[in-house]
């Protein structure tokens, strides 16, 4: 109980702080051109959970880096996986109609709109880095570098394309967790990267959260595809059951239920053990480990 309130005011904490600092770098919305400004305000400062911003937060804080550091790449992935939604909604990939508890962008604009709000998401998101402050030049450098590898043919973008190729098709273990630690798992990875990045981790502190960021971002897809049987469309905010009737291949339509969400248990405890022996306390990694893998949206 105690500690669930940690983790909320913690995660409420990033939320606010980065949704205000998105605020501010995304273009205002009667700036020309205007429709193209609103929708990318839209897609980027809806209901989202935020967290990417709070992994980058908690990590750079965690191993001493200052948030003023830590704004600019909390918000560059953001604006990464705000993209990434936008397009995934499209008819020609998921066809969804409800995201963050509203209409998806192409639905409240238009399609040709939402195709340009994620290209204009995505190259703020590294206009951003390029003029993050506080960084040292050659921190700047490696967190674009970064982050663009996460983002593209071998990170989300490829696992978005491995999901499309599989549709209606019967995927085996190896295939499925290879699609979801690119679609999902290569942003979650890159937002503990910038957080250690910022603070000029030791190269043992990076191993051990960069094995973290990979069991966390496995365990947070496996839990998305049980989300999508289990919970309703209102509290996801998305519409619910569309995996099934998509002919998704997913951790619940190959392994069932009980034995995805076993899945999540497992990757929780791995998580965890990775944090061992950090010279720091993990306290709020450790906490999100729980929340990632019973979260209920
Ligand atoms: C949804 O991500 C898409 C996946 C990668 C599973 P989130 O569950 O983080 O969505 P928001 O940002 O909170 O809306
Ligand atoms: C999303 O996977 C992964 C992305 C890179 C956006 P899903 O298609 O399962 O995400 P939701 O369920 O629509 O949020
Ligand atoms: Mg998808
Ligand atoms: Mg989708
Ligand atoms: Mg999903």
């Amino acid at each position: 109980m105690m500690q669930a309130k940690v983790l909320n005011a913690a995660l409420k904490h990033s939320a606010a702080r980065s949704e205000q600092v998105l605020n501010r770098l995304l273009p205002a919305a009667d700036a020309q051109p205007s429709r193209l400004h609103q929708a990318m305000r839209y897609a980027a400062l809806g209901a989202g959970k935020r967290v990417r911003p709070f992994l980058v937060y908690s990590v750079g804080t965690m191993l001493g880096a200052d948030e003023n550091q830590l704004d600019a790449p909390a918000c560059a992935v953001e604006l990464i996986h705000a993209y990434s939604l936008v397009h995934d909604d499209l008819p020609a990939m998921d066809d969804d109609d409800l995201r963050r508890g509203r209409p998806t962008c192409h639905r409240a604009f238009d399609e040709a709109t939402a195709i340009l709000v994620g290209d204009a998401l995505q190259t703020l998101a590294f206009e951003v880095l390029t003029t993050a402050p506080d960084l040292d030049a050659n921190t700047r450098l490696a967190m674009l570098s970064t982050l663009a590898h996460a983002s593209g043919s071998q990170g989300m973008a490829g696992g978005q394309a491995l999901d499309l190729a599989a549709v209606g098709m019967r995927l085996d273990l190896a295939a499925l967790e290879h699609m979801h630690r690119l679609k999902t798992g290569a942003l979650i990875a890159a937002s503990v990267q910038l957080g250690a990045l910022a603070a000029h981790a030791s190269e043992t502190a990076q191993a051990q959260l960069a094995h973290y960021a990979r069991a966390i971002g496995l365990a947070f897809q496996v839990r998305d595809d049980v989300l999508d049987v289990t919970a309703d469309s209102q509290t996801l905010g998305k519409t619910q059951g569309k995996d099934a009737s998509d002919d998704k291949p997913t951790y619940v339509s190959l392994l069932g239920l009980d034995a995805a969400q076993a899945l999540c248990m497992s990757l929780r405890d791995e998580a965890i053990a990775a944090l061992d022996g950090l010279p720091m306390p993990s306290e709020l990694l450790h906490l999100l480990a729980h929340y990632i893998v019973a979260r209920e949206a």
